[in-house]
């Protein structure tokens, strides 16, 4: 080991710090570890989504999410990061749809070095590893500060990136409309129900999913909801007679019209699209415009990783100003949603939507803590 290698203790930070990032249904999809010095981050099928992101794309947003987080934390310390992007991350459809991570299949792989690039006195001052630890999802009430993305340089987002805004009364017909879908579709709803944690005494409570706090869910609902999403045979019954409402209920928002995009209310949270530009994407690197097509997600995964960096770094500069994100992918999961996302941006066929989330100040003195694999053990 040279002085400049960075230690065991220094990287396992890092890991611990990365672990805070977001990831849907907060899965925690990353399995990182230390080889020769640095770091490599495997997926584990189990913690991924097959039935609400087949495509695998919230879950590459978050592990890029969680390479920002790494980074920010090693800038920090007065090192830069290295990603080198493994070609596992572009055959995930090969990932069985249960199990643990395979250490031999790593997506990516950071290495740490000491930096040496002058510390940038110009500009906003760089995330911290606190801001990591503090930023948060908030899906209370929030009011909104219209000029939140008003100024982004400093995110240094590539040109096919953009951040677009969407209007509170589309965004409200949409939500609604792509939370029916999520309803009708047993698989989706399934998943979902799995993944909450609507009881402290839910063993995996304090560890991962999301939880009756984190959803803003009066504890007398909670208790009521709880046994339904442990018990499949209270499950099953419940998904069974909620499809067919929500598949009526689509069938309504599907053919609704939307109201038209008057100027949002005073206070009404702001709504934002991280849109990729597919072609844009393959002309200034990596791959070209034919492999984003054949992508899934419409751009490549490599691209999607990138888009995650940039994420965390959008929900971070929101955090720098009081603000908390409520993200709504289920706007872009539910095709009659997205078609109609797509249609009021006017987004070309090149342009991709990735994500969709809301921004604003939290309407509250408390905003609930999502639990980590990585927490002290209680
Ligand atoms: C790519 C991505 C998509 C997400 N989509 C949703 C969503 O549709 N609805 C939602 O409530 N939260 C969504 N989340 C937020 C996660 O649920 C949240 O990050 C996780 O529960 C951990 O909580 P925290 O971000 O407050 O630490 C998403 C997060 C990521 C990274």
């Amino acid at each position: 080991m040279t002085a400049d290698t960075p230690s065991s203790e220094l990287l396992n930070e890092l890991i611990l710090l990365a672990s805070r990032s977001p990831s849907p249904h907060n899965t925690q999809p990353w399995s990182p570890r230390i080889a020769d010095g640095a770091i490599e981050v495997s997926i584990v099928p189990g913690r991924t989504l097959p039935a609400g992101d087949p495509t695998f794309r919230d879950v590459i947003m978050s592990l890029g999410a969680w390479i920002e987080s790494c980074a920010i934390g090693a800038a920090e310390k007065g090192y830069a990061v290295d990603v080198e992007v493994l070609p596992a991350l572009s055959e995930l459809d090969s990932l069985p749809v249960a199990g643990p991570a395979d250490a031999t299949r790593p997506v990516f792989r950071i290495t740490v070095s000491p930096s040496d690039a002058p510390a940038n006195s110009a500009g906003p001052p760089p995330f911290t590893a606190d801001d990591v630890r503090a930023r948060c999802v908030y899906r209370g009430k929030l009011e909104g500060k219209p000029d939140v993305f008003a100024y982004i340089e400093s995110l240094q987002l590539p040109p096919w990136l953009q951040v677009r805004s969407l209007d509170d009364g589309a965004m409200k017909q949409l939500s609604t409309l792509g939370i029916a879908f999520t309803a009708s579709r047993a698989t989706v709803a399934n998943e979902l129900l799995h993944w909450l944690r609507l009881d402290p005494r839910h063993p995996r409570y304090h560890r991962d999913g999301m939880t009756d706090a984190m959803l803003v869910m009066p504890r007398p609902l909670a208790r009521i909801a709880a046994p339904f999403t442990r018990k499949a045979r209270l499950r099953d019954p419940l998904v069974a007679v909620a499809g067919p409402l929500a598949r009526f209920l689509e069938g309504l928002g599907r053919d609704a019209t939307l109201p038209p995009a008057l100027t949002d209310e005073a206070g009404a949270p702001t709504h934002h699209v991280l849109v990729a530009n597919s072609r844009a994407a393959g002309i200034d690197d990596i791959l070209s415009v034919t492999e984003a097509m054949d992508s899934r997600i419409g751009v490549t995964e490599p691209h999607a990783l990138e888009a995650g960096r940039i994420l965390q770094r959008l929900w971070l500069h929101a955090h720098r100003q009081g603000l908390a994100i409520s993200p709504h992918s289920e706007l872009i999961d539910s095709p009659a949603a997205h078609g109609a996302l797509r249609k009021r941006l006017g987004l070309a066929r090149s342009d991709v939507a990735l994500s969709v989330f809301s921004a604003g100040v939290p309407q509250t003195q408390h905003v609930p803590r999502s639990p980590r694999l990585t927490d002290l053990a209680r």
